[in-house]
């Protein structure tokens, strides 16, 4: 546990009485709370943070003395019982503590109430021990004034009684897993295999036939775990509501599980790999129930316990549900690409990292790491120490310390105690350190030599003390774990093919010499497709740490363009995305760059546009927009004039354009029409309930090359009437992305800074802004206003230093990439 000051040093909560009392009309809420418990010291004190505070007192009535300390409150004695009374706001503008939630009926307006308490929020709702390691059970009851609060959720199932809601007393749990949602709402129900309530829930805008994917896929995934864990869940029921005003994508609060509408729920018109990340998004909120909920970390700088394990398990739990998705896949394309990119450059945190302050704990969920690269670690140790190993190590760990806290040695020790291993010694240097290794490899004569070394992209790399690297070579004459700096092996058959980190379980990259490569590109056909796409991704790596240049990369695309699996064909498309970055609009080499993009992708244009949607496999649902894309940007004929069509057909119902193409379609039409287009998209996104359609609406806006347009959209993001707060980010993203939008947007960035910090600060969304800009900026001049700009809002928010630092060094890698390679791909593609 880390060294700074614990709240739950001065006092220890067993069991909170609380009393809410909720008016969403008057954005008001006050309440009482009995906090029963152990004192340690002559003081208590208490987290509350924005609220009135009317008294405090003992058991038997006696007013206690207090004061406030910051975001905390500090009483003076030792009272096994303290009893505050207390009121708040309930916020319309940020979405943690207790907030409201806004959408439109037949045109009318209507409010939810709900609360986001992860990371340190439930102090804004009620003072209490705001700390992981300090479980309590929970008896809540709430009141609302507001006849449309039909229903009122929380954790534990409730009963409304002479008008109030009185719900069952939780197990021992910590505070950011509290919830509550009131309001009106259409749900559906079902039961587990044992028993379990499980309904999932959305407003009354929403079609009730959107619920039902999710509801299968949560009773599926709650009897995996029971089964995988070998522990039953332990509530009686698992609520999930998908909410019209959501910061994150879902937060896991025990029995009562929240969802931005677009992670949740699911009709004929959702794209497949939407419907698929649904599922994933679903397994992973519900694998916290077990991994976080029931077994929590003791404090945050174990937050990957949490977070890198329900990324692990929402993958295992999804691909044994729906084996048809291939998810695997996806996780290939999604973390394993994030993880590679975010840690190789320098300054990156580790996955297991030193937190002190809420400030800090907020930047703490960088997902590229804790996420992505937390996952690939425990994948790689999954693999190293085999599944029977794995799970059996799990069971145990769930059995021990359930309704308890743990920190990263309490695993190892479960995982080592099941295996021979010394789990702790293979994954400390992972976990605590920052970065990931490259294996040099090279063949002279029969000798294989592997030197590992630190991949830093920017070249900058200090001599590091060599990663246990597990390797997966599958060659007899290498050891298992290479974990000195160089090995040199003689090959029994020097002309095989070397294609280490097979299906890549491991978290390192490989620089093949020449030969090897050219081996490897030889057999293309034979590897399987996580090696086929590895390559290509490791090929990209290579070049933007300047090792080759930009014509290996090519060659890949060139040899993997007849591929139909649909993750080739995605990381393919990929990789045009990534040299579009080389190209200026109007430029020779843009042209050069989209005859290309034709040759690559007209062949599968034909092939899966020439077939009605009807008869798309789920392969072929996931390449469609790729393949279509980059068509269109590869300006062939029959996909702008198919994107037309399909728009003219549809513009009065667009959710009957398939949902795999629409957002695709959308943009090229923008992109390809007149401001009429625009106008008409613009209209159409305005007060639209359907959230996905939004969402593809946006992504067909911001494809627009006309100025005007462009300033249209900035001038209106920031009102909430129009675009909710919770969907900026992909304006601004996808402007910044465009090269026609780009500068207007990265001003606007600059100029609204201050609303970005009211809206998001303190959020995990907050950072994002930083690294739109670091992604996609590339020129010097850029470079120099994101200095002088960041800079300065470093200073003020210190929470954003290390995305700066990482923006920096990142448009500094972009603008070197661009001065080696344009001539490269000017040459190449001629
Ligand atoms: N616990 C997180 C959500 C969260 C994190 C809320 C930090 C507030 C602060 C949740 O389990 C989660 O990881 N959500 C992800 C989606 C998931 C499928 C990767 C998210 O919201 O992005
Ligand atoms: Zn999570």
């Amino acid at each position: 546990m880390s060294k700074i000051r614990h709240l739950v040093d001065y006092f220890i909560p067993e069991h909170y009485q609380l009393n809410l009392d909720i008016s969403k009309s008057k954005r008001h809420f006050s309440g009482t709370v009995a906090i029963t418990g152990q004192p340690l010291q002559s003081e208590i004190r208490l987290h509350a943070k924005q609220l009135d505070i009317k008294s405090i007192t003992d058991g038997s009535n006696h007013q206690l003395p207090w004061r406030v300390d910051g975001d905390e409150l500090v009483i003076n004695g030792q009272p096994s019982k303290v009893i505050v009374e207390f009121a708040g706001t309930i916020s319309e503008t940020s979405m943690n503590g207790l907030y409201l939630c806004k959408y439109k009926l037949n045109g009318e307006d209507h409010e939810l109430f709900a609360t986001q308490f992860e990371s340190h929020y439930a102090r804004q709702c009620f003072p209490c021990i705001d700390e992981p390691a300090a479980k309590a059970t929970f008896d809540i009851s709430i009141t609302t004034d507001d006849p449309d609060d039909k229903i009122v959720l929380s954790n534990m199932p409730g009963k409304l009684v002479d008008g109030v809601w009185k719900f069952n007393i939780t197990p021992r749990m910590s505070t950011y897993l509290i919830a509550f949602v009131g309001g009106d709402l259409i749900s559906k129900a079902g039961r587990t295999k044992n028993g379990v309530t499980v309904s999932t829930y959305a407003t009354p805008a929403q079609p009730a036939e959107s619920l039902d994917f999710a509801l299968q896929t949560v009773i599926k995934s709650v009897e995996f775990y029971e089964d995988y864990f070998g522990v039953t869940y332990p509530l009686p029921k698992l609520d999930n509501v998908a909410l019209p005003d959501f910061s994150a994508g879902a937060m896991e609060n025990w029995g009562l599980i929240t969802y931005r509408e677009t992670a949740m729920l699911v009709t004929d018109g959702t794209a497949e790999s939407s419907k698929e990340s649904i599922a994933t998004t679903i397994a992973h909120e519900i694998s916290h129930q077990w991994f976080g909920n029931l077994v929590t970390m003791k404090w945050w700088n174990d937050l990957w316990l949490n977070e890198s394990f329900a990324s692990l398990m929402e993958y295992i739990a999804i691909d044994h549900i729906y084996p048809e998705f291939n998810i695997w896949d996806e996780y290939e394309l999604g973390y394993v690409a994030s993880a590679l990119k975010r840690d190789s450059m320098p300054g990156v945190q580790s996955v297991q990292q030193e937190v002190e302050t809420p400030d800090e704990i907020a930047t703490l969920f960088d997902s590229a790491i804790v996420y992505a690269k937390g996952e690939r670690l425990l994948k790689m140790l999954r693999a190293y120490v085999g599944e029977d190993v794995f799970r059996h190590g799990l069971a145990n760990y769930f059995t021990n310390h359930q309704y308890t806290n743990t920190e990263a040695d309490d695993l190892w020790q479960a995982l080592s105690d099941v295996s021979n291993i010394n789990v702790k010694q293979l994954m400390d240097p992972w976990l605590t350190r920052p970065g990931y290794p490259i294996i040099h490899v090279s063949l002279d004569g029969d000798q294989l030599t592997l030197r590992q070394e630190e991949f830093v992209v920017t070249g900058k790399n200090e001599p590091n003390k060599p990663w246990p690297i597990p390797l997966f070579s599958g060659i007899s004459e290498l050891p298992a774990i290479m974990d000195q700096k160089e090995l040199t092996v003689n090959l029994d058959d020097p002309t095989r093919t070397v294609n280490l980190n097979a299906n890549n379980q491991a978290h390192y990259i490989v620089h093949y010499d020449d030969n090897l490569m050219q081996r490897l590109i030889g057999n293309f056909s034979d590897l399987s497709a996580t090696d086929k796409l590895k390559l290509i991704r490791e090929s990209l790596l290579l070049s933007s740490a300047d090792i080759q240049d930009i014509s290996q990369l090519i060659k890949l695309l060139n040899v993997a363009k007849d591929e139909t699996n649909q993750a080739i064909i995605t990381t393919v498309s990929g990789g045009i995305g990534n040299l579009s970055i080389l190209v200026e609009p109007g430029s020779i080499e843009q042209t050069k760059l989209e005859r290309f993009a034709a040759t690559l992708f007209q062949p599968q244009f034909n092939r899966l546009l020439g077939q009605s949607s009807q008869d798309w496999s789920i392969n072929d649902r996931k390449s469609v927009s790729s393949v279509l894309a980059r068509s269109v940007y590869g300006k062939v004929a029959e996909a702008i004039s198919f994107c037309h069509d399909q728009f003219t057909q549809h513009q009065d119902n667009l959710t009957n354009i398939p949902g795999d193409i629409r957002s695709t379609v959308l943009s090229a039409v923008v992109k390809n029409g007149n401001n009429d287009v625009f106008d008409e998209l613009w209209q159409q996104y305005q007060g639209n309930q359907d959230a996905d359609l939004r969402l593809d609406i946006c992504a067909g806006l911001t494809a627009t090359t006309s100025h005007q347009c462009i300033a249209q959209l900035l001038a209106k993001v920031t009102d909430s009437k129009i675009v909710k707060s919770q969907d900026v980010v992909y304006f601004i993203a996808w402007l910044t992305w465009n090269k026609y939008s780009q500068d207007q947007a990265w001003q606007w960035t600059q100029d609204n800074w201050n609303w970005i910090k009211d809206t998001f600060g303190g959020d995990m969304s907050f950072d994002d802004y930083v690294r739109i800009a670091g992604n996609n900026l590339h020129t010097e001049q850029q470079l120099v206003e994101f200095d002088n700009f960041f800079s300065k809002v470093a200073q003020e928010s210190p929470a954003l230093r290390r995305s700066v630092q990482i923006g920096h060094d990142s448009i500094i890698n972009k603008i070197n990439w661009i001065k080696k390679n344009r001539p490269v791909l000017n040459q190449l593609l001629d």
